[in-house]
């Protein structure tokens, strides 16, 4: 276990899953993920921090028992989702004696869930401790990071903080911390971008309360951990932060090259003008990869052709979930073609009521752009580069 021991008494026993590629059935997982736990023995009493999911669950009673592990007082669940709680009726069944701790809302939803009995829930209140006899456990209630029942847990005398989801990266390794910052700071990116962007304005509360912590150690419960928790503090007061970049994402989709020809126009005459453009091909892109490069965009550009009378799916699709994880983006615009007529633009308007954009003028052209069109694309991309100039980005 020495490669999983944190300090003398502290040790992760969660499970690296390796072989998972979507999360949910709905994140893409390239790298695999981990479902992080940690086992806490104080001078009086052991705490176990999260579980693992249902299908690891013989991966944590493992270790759990090469700790010869045979006593546990409290299981803290920061967060009920079954990828934390999934493995709690084994545990609980193995260790009988011990209490379950989270919020009173946790309580309700591991209820729900049918994962414990409310005998065995011990609920703590925000800024509540709890003593291991020479350890003590701090509970900061921290709601929607990533569902309303959330919270952390600070090892004080150790300044660990077990952040659950919060920070967290998808990511599978062997390493118990941080090795390459920049393969990290990617999958953590990934992994805000689709579960923590919609609570932005909710989190930069949060990373305010967390300044009065001293932090040496920031273990989430995705991913490796961190023993330079500025790396990570730093990157979400960057994607937290309310200005955007000079970026266009433009996330587009073509059937016979029409919408395609226009996408290769405007990202040629928005780079001329110093525009940074990120173009994503709906038919074959990684949503992944999307959503980082909407944490940061001032402006998002839809490409796509008319298919009966609207958009196509795969950018119905991508609207939606633009619209659902809320970026800062400030602009958009929608370019494409139609043959013979059709509400697309009206359609897609319709589907973003979270994004709290201006519209540029759309560029929606019948049949394959002739000179005018090119014209139009060319005046959408000066209103484009403007907007960011005006904006302190250029
Ligand atoms: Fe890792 Fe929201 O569960």
């Amino acid at each position: 276990m020495e490669k999983r021991k944190i300090k003398e008494g502290i040790y992760s026993v969660g499970a690296v899953d390796w072989d998972s590629r979507m999360f949910d059935n709905l994140i893409p997982l390239p790298d695999g993920t981990s479902y992080n736990a940690f086992l806490i023995r104080g001078s009086e009493k052991t705490a176990l921090i999260d579980t693992v999911d249902a299908t690891m669950t013989d991966v944590i009673l493992k270790r759990l028992d090469q700790l010869d592990c045979r006593h546990i007082d409290y299981i803290v669940i920061n967060h009920a989702e079954q990828d934390h709680s999934g493995s709690l009726p084994q545990i609980m069944e193995k260790f009988p004696e011990a209490q379950v701790v989270g919020t009173a809302k946790c309580k309700g939803m591991l209820m729900d869930l049918s994962l414990v009995g409310e005998d065995r829930f011990l609920t703590v209140k925000d800024g509540e401790t709890i003593s291991l006899g020479n350890r003590t456990l701090e509970f900061i209630h921290a709601p929607w990071v990533h569902w309303p029942e959330t919270m952390l847990t600070y090892l004080r005398e150790d300044e660990i903080l077990f952040s659950c989801d919060l920070f967290g990266s998808h990511l599978a390794t062997t390493d118990l911390y941080v090795s390459d910052e920049g393969q990290v700071h990617e999958a953590a990116k990934r992994y805000y971008a689709e579960i923590m962007m919609p609570f932005r304005s909710i989190l930069k509360k949060h990373l305010e309360k967390l300044q009065k912590y001293k932090l040496s150690i920031i273990a989430p419960s995705h991913g490796p951990i961190y023993n330079r928790p500025e790396f990570i503090l730093d990157a979400y007061q960057d994607w937290v932060s309310s200005k955007p970049k000079n970026i266009v994402v433009l996330p587009y989709i073509s059937m016979h090259g029409t919408t395609r020809e226009m996408v290769k126009y405007l990202v040629d005459a928005l780079v001329d003008k110093g525009v940074t453009v990120k173009q994503f091909d709906l038919a074959a892109t990684d949503i992944g990869k999307l959503g980082i490069a909407l944490v940061d965009a001032a402006t998002i550009v839809i490409g796509s052709p008319t298919v009966l009378t609207g958009a196509h799916p795969n950018v119905v699709s991508t609207a939606y979930l633009a619209n659902a994880l809320r970026p800062k983006v400030e602009f958009l615009s929608i370019i494409g073609s139609y043959g013979w007529g059709g509400k697309m633009v009206e359609q897609l308007a319709q589907m973003i009521p979270n994004l709290k954009v201006e519209i540029i003028d759309p560029v929606v052209i019948k049949g394959f752009p002739g000179k005018n069109d090119y014209k139009a694309l060319d005046k959408l991309a000066t209103g484009i580069a403007k907007k960011h100039k005006e904006h302190g980005l250029i």
